[in-house]
């Protein structure tokens, strides 16, 4: 897979929203981004002064005092529970099966803190999303995902750096404080 053909390596408005409205200002605080690739997404977050932890199974971005570095499978690795204010997954759990990514979300739950964030982009069922061939997602499989979670999740429909047009769904949800 070449991952270039799915990213532009931007930071899509949408999460600089998310990050203004939820983070804007804040610092000390603790993200997790899945499948960081060139790292666009960690390296907004540590400009702002918040530390990540960037996974990815092929990059390593280069660490720095606010920026740790890991190159590994994001379903092979494990955190201590309670560890991060915010889980972020710019387009890397939309290439696997459903079952995978409700797992894995389900497990991502416990690392976040009680009243800790999930923020997702995930590609959507959608009649033009013609070029991308990874698992797309529906409303259904978004509940199955976030069980244990509440927020919101919308689509966004938007034409990709190739000229095409892809719909997404963009999710924004929080961890029950009971953490279940
Ligand atoms: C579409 S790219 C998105 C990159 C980045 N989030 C962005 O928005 O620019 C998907 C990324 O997921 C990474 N990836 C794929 N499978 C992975 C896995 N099992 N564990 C960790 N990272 C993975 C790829 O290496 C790739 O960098």
């Amino acid at each position: 897979m070449d991952v270039r053909l799915y990213t532009d390596n931007t930071v899509c408005h949408k999460f600089k929203d998310f990050y203004d409205e939820f983070y804007g200002g804040k610092t000390g605080l603790t993200f997790l981004d899945i499948g960081c690739g060139e790292g666009p997404f960690s390296k907004y977050i540590e400009e702002r002064k918040n530390r990540v932890v960037a996974v990815d199974i092929i990059n390593e971005l280069p660490c720095t005092e606010c920026l740790m570095s890991i190159r590994a499978d994001i379903f092979e690795v494990d955190f201590v529970p309670n560890s991060f204010d915010c889980v972020i997954d710019n387009c890397c759990l939309q290439l696997f099966p459903l079952d995978k990514v409700v797992e894995l979300i389900q497990k991502a739950k416990g690392w976040l803190k009680p009243g800790g964030r999930f923020y997702c982009k995930t590609a959507a069922e959608s009649p033009y999303y013609t070029r991308v061939k990874s698992r797309l997602s529906t409303e259904s499989n978004i509940k199955k995902m976030f069980n244990g979670f509440k927020g919101e999740y919308s689509l966004f429909t938007a034409r990709l750096m190739t000229g095409e047009i892809a719909s997404h769904y963009i999710v924004n949800m929080v961890k029950y404080k009971n953490g279940k």
